[in-house]
């Protein structure tokens, strides 16, 4: 897949303004996320709440969570499965994760916004150095639907050790049965743009700009958040090097 003059022009300037001697607070507006660690107690890891994370002296952590030394990236690791690692997990998953959270940038309490409203999407460049060893591979962005209704995303993103794109799509709320749609292939460590949307009821993803239209089977547009970094579903270390991230609605 090419990317678009647009989209190179994009993904440059946002990367030039990138400083290596700031937290990613300092390069990315974090105000709409929390960050969740894979350390802390078993059943309820560490969560570091936005106000926490904004600003050049905003949290870092230089195993987990930190800039870049070379090109700024935000950067989020996972240093394998629990049983590997000994890293942590939330009550309702066996993976670890370093991963933001979408959040009220007001309240900082958990975001919940409706797939039926007219514009929902999130606008993601990154690289992915090193995807774990699973076979669909690391997640790298969710929509997932809040705790209140269900404890399983509307969609994941996957890329795995091939550099293999897919998207998981739940079909029922009360999930676990993801069906998988294949959306190419972008050799490990390159950069590439992603984007999910999910806006007026309809599901869509891009990969570098070319967009697909989703089956949502019977989800029928629960309230829904969304999800970015570095979601483990291996045994081996996974890490994510982003270079922007956007959110709209
Ligand atoms: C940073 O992460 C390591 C685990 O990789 C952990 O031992 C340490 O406590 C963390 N530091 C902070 C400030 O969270």
């Amino acid at each position: 897949m090419r990317l678009t003059p647009l989209l190179l022009l994009a993904t440059w300037s946002v990367t030039a303004q990138l400083n290596p001697d700031c937290a990613p607070g300092g390069n990315f507006d974090l105000s709409p996320w929390e960050l969740q660690l894979p350390i802390g107690s078993a059943g309820d890891p560490e969560t570091i709440s936005s106000a926490s994370l904004q600003g050049c002296s905003g949290f870092e952590n230089f195993s987990l969570f930190f800039t870049e030394s070379g090109d700024g990236a935000l950067v989020m690791k996972v240093p394998g499965s629990p049983s590997d690692s000994g890293c942590v997990t939330t009550p309702n998953s066996l993976h670890c994760r370093t991963e933001l959270h979408e959040v009220d940038p007001t309240t900082g309490a958990g975001a919940s916004w409706s797939p039926n409203d007219a514009l929902n999407r999130m606008i993601v460049t990154l690289l992915v150095p090193e995807p774990d060893d699973s076979e669909h591979g690391t997640v790298i962005g969710q929509i997932h639907i809040v705790e209140s209704f269900s404890v399983k995303p509307v969609c994941e993103l996957y890329y795995n050790a091939n550099g293999d794109i897919s998207i998981g799509v739940e079909q029922t709320i009360s999930g676990g049965d993801e069906v998988f749609t294949s959306l190419g292939n972008v050799p490990v460590g390159t950069s590439f743009t992603y984007e999910l949307e999910y806006s007026s009821g309809l599901l869509k993803v891009a990969i570098n700009g070319v967009f697909q239209t989703l089956d949502t089977f019977e989800l029928d547009s629960p309230p829904s958040y969304f999800k970015v970094g570095n979601y483990n579903q291996g045994s081996t270390p996974s890490d994510v090097h982003i270079l922007s991230i956007f959110v709209e609605h």
